[in-house]
């Protein structure tokens, strides 16, 4: 998508579609009128009754000649009193949807009819460009093969915005949320991908993809490596998968070396039929997304880089399947993790802990300011939350108010969950230090949190974010959500946490 600024100018535009924003409280559309077409737009609004003003709401003026402009295109914002970013992300959405559903793909935006509301011009040109890259996100890659003229001829679309002349910070602004929704977009098409064209090689493939362009580093383990390193619970779960596992590491430098990095750990499980304590056939189609927690953070580092955050980041991805071969872990079987705990594998299904216990390990080795996990993690956050929150979990402090403020300003919804000792013992073996499988009844969320945490160094604050409901159909809440498929749950908050730091 191009989003550029329109050169300011009191001529009349030729243009196909020009959108703009009215309130409720709003009599006609806040246009100043330098040009005939900007007269007539108002003139033309003040004295049509019917104009739809709430939150979102669309009314379409096709066919008109108003100096220039074909179609008119207003949308509403609703009452002045609740405006927000969220707003604005809201509003643009509607205006992406609205011109691609009249098929108009060069299109003119009136930011001026934003402005003046409580908000500051650079986040209102973050949420902007949010709000119009992620409604425009689709995932149709895989259709229409025969017909591939249909497809060279869909066109990219070219929004450009009229401004008040505050250019600098609404220019600042709409590239950074330019970066933030496409790295999200860039996410959602990995997690929408099947399975059999998204393996751990692939999905590593495509972080040294994101990382083309940037400063971005990144180093992929291959098995034998990964033995080396001694990762046997994330080996373990692969063993019954013909597609090596991969461990993907991804490393951006913004700081002074001097400066502890922040560490990312996502869980990249491209397929999980449950192993030999197989998932029930309907809906397993759903877990080609168990790998979108890896996405996410994959994703976060591209954002990062192409933002040139000043900040040092670090990001761990163990990629794996988790599907029956002969040699796939059994109920009851006993691997030992990188830090020497011994865990009893009891059920094959609960493999997210297993393959995230080493890379977090891992993670600790590197002394990070602090780590953050995302994962697909349990059903049971789904039983508590539904599809609207991500639940999160952590048990210092000062880390989750640095979470809190993120999520303030991303505006992503997530709710804090408990963690205490009460889980952790819940987590010990029989025959092992710990189980993959809590040895008592509910909050199997909490009791997954707290094995992670068992392979986090005490030193190191530590929240861990469980995408399982969030991650895909959450219900097309938000009018920039796809209906179906990959959210991209958790990258805004991800990359502004890192932002914060700078
Ligand atoms: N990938 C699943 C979690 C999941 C379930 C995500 C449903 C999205 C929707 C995970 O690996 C899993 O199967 N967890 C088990 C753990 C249990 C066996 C302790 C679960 O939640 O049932
Ligand atoms: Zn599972
Ligand atoms: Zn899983």
């Amino acid at each position: 998508m191009k989003i550029v600024l329109a050169k300011s100018s009191t001529q009349d535009i030729k243009t196909k579609g020009y959108v703009v924003f009215v309130s409720e409280e709003q009599k006609k559309a806040k246009l100043e009128g330098k040009s005939a077409a900007e007269k007539a737009i108002a003139q033309k609004l003040t004295k049509y009754e019917g104009l739809a003003k709430g939150k979102n709401k669309v009314t379409v003026f096709r066919a008109l000649d108003l100096h220039g402009v074909e179609n008119l295109i207003v949308i509403g914002i609703g009452k002045e009193e609740d405006f927000s970013a969220e707003t604005v992300r809201q509003a643009l959405a509607e205006a992406h949807r609205a011109l691609a559903s009249e098929k108009i793909e060069k299109a003119h935006i009136d930011m001026r009819t934003l402005e003046n509301f409580k908000l500051d011009t650079e986040s209102l040109g973050q949420a902007a460009a949010e709000g119009l890259v992620l409604a425009s996100y689709t995932f149709d890659e895989l259709k229409g093969h025969s017909d591939k003229k249909a497809k060279a001829s869909k066109k990219e679309a070219h929004y450009e915005l009229m401004t008040n002349g505050k250019d600098k910070a609404l220019e600042r602004g709409l590239k950074q949320g330019q970066i933030i929704a496409e790295a999200t977009n860039f996410a959602r098409r990995l997690g929408d991908m099947p399975a059999n064209l998204m393996t751990p090689s692939i999905l590593a493939q495509e972080a040294k993809n994101i990382a083309k362009g940037t400063d971005l580093k990144v180093t992929v383990w291959d098995k034998a490596r990964i033995k080396k390193e001694r990762m046997e619970s994330f080996l373990g779960v692969n063993l019954g998968s013909h597609e090596e596992a991969k461990f993907i590491i991804m490393e951006y430098r913004g700081a002074a070396a001097s400066k502890k990095p922040l560490c990312y750990v996502g869980k990249g499980l491209t397929f999980d039929c449950g192993g030999i304590s197989i998932k029930p056939a309907a809906g397993m189609e759903e877990m080609k997304y168990d790998m979108c927690g890896g996405a996410s953070v994959i994703g976060t580092m591209g954002a990062l880089a192409r933002l040139k955050a000043k900040v040092n980041v670090i990001a761990y991805i163990p990629a794996t399947e988790n599907l029956i071969g002969p040699e796939a872990n059994k109920p009851g079987d006993v691997r030992i993790a990188r830090n020497g705990i011994s865990i009893e594998v009891n059920n094959t299904d609960a493999e997210g802990r297993l393959i995230l216990a080493d890379a977090l390990v891992y993670a600790s080795e590197q002394k990070p300011k602090w780590i953050c996990t995302a994962a697909t993690l349990t059903g049971a956050i789904v039983v508590a939350l539904g599809n609207i929150h991500t639940g999160y979990f952590t048990r210092s402090r000062e880390l989750a108010k640095e979470v809190e403020t993120a999520a303030e300003q991303s505006e992503e919804l997530i709710w804090r969950m408990p963690l205490t000792d009460f889980h952790a013992e819940d987590m010990k073996g029989t025959y092992a230090d710990l189980s993959n499988l809590a040895n008592s009844r509910g909050a199997g969320s909490a009791t997954a949190a707290a094995f992670l945490e068992q392979f986090v160094d005490k030193s190191v604050p530590f929240a861990h974010f469980d995408i399982a409901g969030t991650a895909w159909n959450a219900g097309n809440r938000f009018n920039y959500f796809p209906k179906k498929g990959a959210t991209g749950a958790i990258i805004r908050t991800f990359i502004q946490m890192a932002l914060n730091e700078q």
